[in-house]
């Protein structure tokens, strides 16, 4: 008698479970094979976040308790950070370029492999939704500055001014010196980078930031970038970034910790691995900046890493939600 184990989702069924079933190769009576019943092992929706985001995290948690999709649970997690005005790094209140004017990047992934961005945007704060747009209604992956903006107000979403009168007013002090030296989320949070399991089994991450204050106008980071500061491979996992978008963009760090988990690796030794990447290469001014990662592969395990302290992570899974103090590179290197 052969005996032959599978894997089945029970998606279709609504389920939310994983059923581990086993066929027995041996014929019955009327020459048919015959199924074993299968036991099951429910699956938990998990979400992983970078920093202190608990709201955006809440709100995905929800989305996937009530049965939907991951897809919809990073997009509306995301949109939580983006409606937050003050929220310096993010959406409406993020951080001006040097001429005052706020641009947004955002992306979004999906567990079939499909992919929507859009880069240097103003006037639209649910960048995340219009990229999602771009994914779902166009033959497009990305759309870029005035265009991204004329496709989002074409569907339906209303322009308004991004810059609030605090960041207006901190803008005006930095153009006293007009000093580029940007003290890159050591101390502050930056990119909200969400990643997100679905009772189907399903990934789906995005990602969405208002980029490096007082950058140069028409700047992007790694955020909307595919492979930078997102990456989704539904039969292994997913990853995404934050920090010094230059840096992760070299290394093309979610692509890489995705293929790392692809050979074997842990969701937390992909990341310290990206990282390594990035602080072993002799020219990395990496002392100067930040770059922290987050993982989850398709068993729900998670991991995350940084170069410096500071970097947390929001972390749901079985029905509890935690903020993880990341282990960071300078802790034992420096
Ligand atoms: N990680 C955000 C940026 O560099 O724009």
């Amino acid at each position: 008698m052969k005996r032959r184990k599978f894997i089945e989702k029970l998606s279709a069924s609504g389920l939310g479970v994983l059923a581990i079933s086993s066929v027995i190769g041996c014929k019955s009576k009327g020459g048919k094979r015959r199924r074993e019943s299968a036991p099951i092992i429910p699956i938990k929706p998990q979400v992983i976040a970078t920093w202190n985001f608990g709201k955006a995290v809440e709100t995905a948690v929800q989305i996937l308790e009530a049965g939907g999709t991951a897809i919809d649970a990073v997009e509306q997690g995301c949109r939580v950070e983006e409606a937050d005005s003050k929220q310096q790094t993010v959406g409406k209140g993020g951080m001006p370029d040097s001429e005052g004017n706020v641009t947004l990047d955002a992306c979004i992934m999906d567990e079939k492999g499909n992919y929507g961005a859009v880069l240097c945007v103003k006037n639209i704060k649910h960048v995340v939704s219009v990229a999602r747009k771009v994914m779902e209604e166009t033959p497009h992956v990305m759309l870029v500055g005035e265009g991204a903006e004329k496709f989002a107000i074409s569907k339906g979403f209303i322009p308004e001014d991004l810059l609030t009168e605090s960041v207006k007013k901190a803008w005006e002090k930095w153009k006293e010196t007009s000093e580029y030296n940007p003290i890159i989320n050591i101390e502050n949070n930056d990119t909200i980078g969400m990643l997100a399991l679905d009772k189907h089994g399903q990934l789906s991450g995005a990602c969405t930031t208002s980029g490096l204050a007082y950058k140069m106008p028409g700047r992007v980071g790694d955020s909307p970038i595919i492979g930078g500061g997102l990456f989704v491979d539904n039969e292994v996992g997913a990853a995404a970034a934050t920090g010094l978008g230059e840096a992760v963009l070299k290394t093309v760090g979610s692509f890489l910790i995705v293929e790392l988990m692809r050979q074997g690796m842990s969701p937390q030794d992909a990341c310290e691995e990206a990282i390594k990447r990035i602080v072993t290469n002799p020219q990395s001014d990496y002392k100067n900046f930040q770059v922290g990662y987050i993982a989850i592969n398709k068993k729900g395990e998670t991991g995350g890493y940084s170069i410096h302290e500071w970097f947390s992570y929001n972390v749901y899974k079985k029905g509890a939600l935690e903020n993880i103090k990341s282990d960071f590179y300078l802790a034992n290197k420096q």
